[in-house]
Order: structure tokens, then sequence, then C-alpha cells
């Protein structure tokens, strides 16, 4: 009888990796993350040329997949990366959840991005037609600590292009404002465009005056936020009345109550802007039952 032997060749290479190595989904396969290679000339890597989506999961059932799929379609479409690779993508959101092991039970999110694909580095799309790269990873839903309590925001200038409403993963406005934030003891940066408050980094934004909740037009300027539309729609079947108007940066200060939404964040309450309390510096009543609305309409136990 021959001794069981640990050839290395023979031992499978997942034990091998470390175990927060995550199965992912890249270039139409799933592999230990560790196994993913970035091409160079990746046009994403080169030139931020591609798209992204982010849903959430709660014990294994995201919330409002179908519209994430309707939002990533758009992107492709819209940046001209063509929606044809969207098709078995759907499958591959459910699937990151079942290897990663986040289909019983927890908060997850499944991050995919999509790119032009790899060709030597020009601004204009390759003269040959390229394969789009796509890349998906789920992780439990990161440590934001007790939101539900308030959040501090500050007011940036919007640095961002006239496309917002596309969600390219060429983030650097969104992310240096978010630094800003952070530097300043802050969660989000509310961006001004033109005088006018749109959106948070990674936020729809919202605020509130005598019961009524007010939040930006969709536009070219701001992300149609899925988190947004499934939260207008729960408060107003609750009968709350929602004005989708433009809101100028000069009526912040008398706002009673200011939240964001989001696919991470939930509805959060901004409690301070700009270094000054909300009002009483606490969640306002609509805005907490907005809260409450937005979890029972998503399904989030
Ligand atoms: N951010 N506005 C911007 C600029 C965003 O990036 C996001 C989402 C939102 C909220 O959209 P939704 O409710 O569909 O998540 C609004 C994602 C989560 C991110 O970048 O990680």
């Amino acid at each position: 009888m021959t001794a069981i032997q640990s050839n290395p060749e023979t031992i499978p290479q997942a034990i091998e990796k470390p175990a927060d190595d995550g199965v992912v989904y890249f270039d139409g396969r799933y592999l230990p993350k560790s196994d993913a290679r970035v091409s160079p000339d990746d046009r994403g890597f080169l030139l931020g040329d591609g798209i992204y989506e982010v849903a959430a999961a709660y014990d294994g059932r995201f919330v409002a997949l179908d519209r994430h799929m309707d939002r990533l379609r758009r992107s492709l479409k819209e940046s001209r990366i063509g929606d044809s690779v969207a098709d078995p993508l759907e499958t591959v959101f459910q699937e990151l959840l079942d290897r990663n092991g986040f289909s019983e039970s927890g908060k997850a999110m499944v991050y995919l991005q999509v790119t032009r694909g790899v060709a030597p580095r020009s601004h204009a799309f390759p003269k040959v037609p390229i394969r789009p790269t796509v890349y998906a990873y789920a992780a439990p839903f990161p440590d934001m600590g007790n939101l539900a309590a308030g959040v501090a925001a500050i007011t940036r200038p919007d640095l961002r292009w006239s496309r917002c409403d596309i969600k390219v993963i060429s983030l650097i406005a969104n992310v240096l404002a978010n630094q800003e934030a952070k530097e300043n003891g802050a969660f989000e940066a509310i961006l001004i465009r033109d005088g006018f408050a749109l959106e948070g980094t990674h936020t729809s934004f919202f605020a509130v005056k005598d019961g009524v909740i007010r939040t930006a037009p969709l536009s070219n300027f701001i992300l149609p936020g899925i988190t947004r539309e499934i939260t207008i729609e729960a408060v107003l079947r609750a009968g709350v009345e929602v004005v989708e108007s433009p809101i100028s940066a000069s009526e912040l200060n008398g706002m009673d109550e200011l939240f964001i939404t989001g696919t991470t964040t939930e509805v959060v309450p901004i409690v301070k802007l700009d270094g000054k309390p909300v009002r009483s510096g606490k969640p306002g009543p609509v805005t907490l039952q907005a809260m409450e609305l937005y979890r029972a309409a998503a399904g989030i136990p």
C-alpha cells in the first residue's frame, strides 16, 4: 500500500490561496481572484474606458437585480461598448454569491465592471472589434459603522463630466471629493454644480422641508440611483409628498432634514453639513420613515 503523499502537483490550487481570496468572474471564467490577470493594454486601465454596476443581496436575495441589469444595459449602450455582453451577466451576479458562500445569510454586494477591452492605447475605438473585459466579484458589505445614527457631509464643487447618468469607472472627481469628505471627518461630499446640490460622490441626495421630500430631477448630471427610485416609490405609496426639483445650495441651511441613499449605504440621515448640525443634529422623522419604508420595499430582513 502506498502512503498518501502530499505531492504539490496534486494539491488543488484553491487550498494554497489565502482564505479571503474569493472566486471572481473574469473574462468568461470563474477563478480565484489572485489568478485574474488584467492586461496593461486594457482600455479600462489606460483610459478609464468602462462602466460598472453594484448590486446588494441580503440572505442570498438581490435587491432589484432587474433594475441593476437594465441600468447596466443602458450604460453599455450609452458608452457604445454594446449591451450584448450583458446577456449572461445576470447569472454571474447570482453565481458569485453562491460560489463565495453568500447565498444563505448575511449582507453581500456584487461589483461588476465591463471595459471596452484590450488594445494598444488610442483614444478612438480600435479599428478591429475587440472583446470587452468583464470582471466581477462578491464581497461582504463594507463595514461603515452605525450609519443609521446619521453622518456628517460636506459640500464640494461638482468637477465631474456631463454624463453622470452613465455609471462609468472613471471616478477620479468622485474619489477626490470623497477623500476631502473623509479628511473633514465626513462620510460623504454633496456635489454642487451651477449652484445646485445634485448628489453625493456615491449616493443620491434628498432634502426635507415642511414634510415634503425634495431631490434633484433625473438628468445627465446625476446617476439614476436605484435606491433613490425604490425609496421614492415607497414613500409615495405611504402618502409622503416628493418633489423632484433642483435644490439650490443656498436653500440647504433652511432644510429640516437631509439624507442620502445608495445600494450599500441604504437610506442614511445627514445630521451635520459643512460642520453645522442639521436642525437638532438628529435624524428627522421623515428620514426615519424613509429608512423603514425603503427596507420594507427592498425586502431587507
Ligand atoms: N454608487 N450617485 C452616484 C454618483 C453613485 O455612484 C451611486 C452608487 C448612487 C446611488 O445609486 P444606487 O442607489 O443605484 O446605488 C448615486 C455605487 C454603490 C458605488 O459607486 O459603489
